[in-house]
């Protein structure tokens, strides 16, 4: 008996260092990128025979292939046949949002639940798409919030969330339910004072103290009029520029960028002039504004494809005759403007407004970047180096060098030939882990 104990404490002696050895975690996975083509994104140049070697969720290393010598018997992705690069970003979306919802009362039919299916389906698409980061402008209370984390936690895959709350709004402004009888009593679930409408200084401050409060990276704040809203002009400034002064400092305050949607000349100028963070739409901003926005480095974030779907699929799904006047008022009028923006020398950050057209579709707005104006290299910088600067990631994402997450994307096509090349993204890795891979035909081992 003493004897069977003894054994046993021999084979236990034996064994737990080897099982504590077999529990000890591997370290972080290398795997070796062959890129025939890079774009890093921190110039305008294309190099050649390049390599990107990766380990855990970031890039440690890029050089020529004559340079960074593959161990043998290394995982390799071998995108020899493509050109790789940044993963890219939209500053504006809109993951609660679908696009085949334009009657006049689905605001009123949807559960916040419904939106929030929508979103999962919605960020794994924008992700597919070669979007490893988004800003998110705007949802219920606090769907990109829980989206976000939701996504970190590794839950559903999708793209790097910069969440904001709902766009705060004035009192029948773009962001209120707008256009019932007074005699109809409608509320929002939260109320709406606590997180969204706000009229007055104060007001102002306890909106934006809420939202910081659960959880948003960014506020948005709706300045002008819009196009999709009832009852609202997208010329007319909403908000004074004390209000939107009092949301800028606030969100500054708690370390917060403030984007404001402004379609309007005297909106735009009033939020550049408040210390807001970037400009989006900024449909009829005039030289003056884009010469605010140079002199204080405020971005201007067009979203110039949108109005082909507007003024096709969105009427088809029952967009309001009203909405569709006033598409046709600025749709126009913001690609000629985005233009002389361009040639005023204002700093650009691609964002679109996914979900006013279907998530996914997002590259589509780079032909558009590219035809009123940019070259390819500058359409593309704008969604990648610009577009990290503007949400604040510029240390973590935006280029592939040393030290950022391993968030790389390749097409087969040359997208600075043809900038559509990145409508049809056939490999999608974030933070070293591949989501997509329609071209190097394996699987990273
Ligand atoms: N969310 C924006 C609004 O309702 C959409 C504007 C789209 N139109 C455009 N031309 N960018 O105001």
């Amino acid at each position: 008996m003493r004897r069977a104990v003894l054994s046993l404490l021999i084979l236990l002696s034996l064994v737990v260092p080897a099982l504590a050895q077999q529990t000890q975690k591997p370290g972080p996975k290398t795997v070796y990128i062959r890129a025939g083509r890079l774009f890093d994104g921190t110039s305008d140049k294309v190099r050649e025979n390049m390599v990107i070697m990766v380990v855990g969720d970031r890039i440690q290393n890029v050089g020529p292939a004559s340079a960074i010598s593959i161990p043998s018997g290394a995982a390799v992705l071998d995108l020899s046949h493509a050109t790789v690069l940044p993963g890219l970003i939209d500053c504006h979306t809109h993951l609660g949002a679908r696009a085949d919802r334009y009657d006049e009362i689905y605001n009123f039919k949807d559960t916040p639940f419904q939106h929030a299916f929508a979103a999962v389906i919605n960020a794994r698409k924008t992700l597919e798409a070669g979007f490893t980061s988004v800003r998110d402008v705007g949802s219920e209370p606090f769907l990109a919030v829980d989206l976000r984390n939701s996504i970190n936690e590794g839950l559903i895959p999708g793209p790097r969330i910069v969440a904001s709350g709902p766009g705060i709004s004035i009192t029948g402004g773009h962001g209120d339910l707008n256009n019932f009888s007074p005699q109809t009593r409608v509320t929002m679930f939260p109320e709406e004072r606590d997180f969204q409408i706000a009229d007055g200084v104060d007001q102002i401050r306890h909106v934006v103290r809420a939202q910081v409060k659960y959880g948003v990276d960014v506020i948005k704040i709706l300045a002008t009029g819009g196009v999709l809203s009832k009852g609202d002009s997208p010329g007319a400034p909403q908000f004074t520029p004390e209000e939107l002064k009092a949301a800028a400092e606030e969100a500054h305050m708690a370390g917060r960028k403030i984007a404001a949607h402004a379609h309007g000349t005297q909106g735009i100028k009033n939020a550049i002039l408040a210390g807001i963070d970037s400009i989006e739409h900024a449909s009829l901003i005039d030289d003056e504004g884009i010469r605010l926005a140079k002199e204080r480095g405020v971005y201007l974030v067009m979203d110039i494809y949108n109005d082909d779907y507007i003024l096709g699929k969105a009427i088809e799904f029952g967009l309001p005759k009203e909405n569709v006047e006033k598409e046709k008022m600025v749709g126009r009028l913001q690609r000629e403007n985005f233009e002389r923006a361009v040639k005023g020398g204002a700093k650009m950050a691609f964002g679109t407004d996914a979900g006013v057209y279907p998530h996914g579709d997002n590259a589509k707005q780079f032909f558009y970047m590219v035809k009123f104006g940019l070259t390819p290299a500058q359409a593309i910088h704008a969604a990648t180096s610009n577009a990290a600067d503007l949400i604040g990631r510029a240390k973590d994402v935006g280029t592939v060098e040393a030290g950022k997450f391993a968030d790389v994307i390749a097409v087969t096509d040359d997208p600075l030939q043809n900038v559509r090349a990145l409508e049809n993204v056939g490999f999608v890795m974030k933070g070293g882990a591949v989501f997509k891979d329609a071209i190097t035909g394996q699987a990273a081992h």
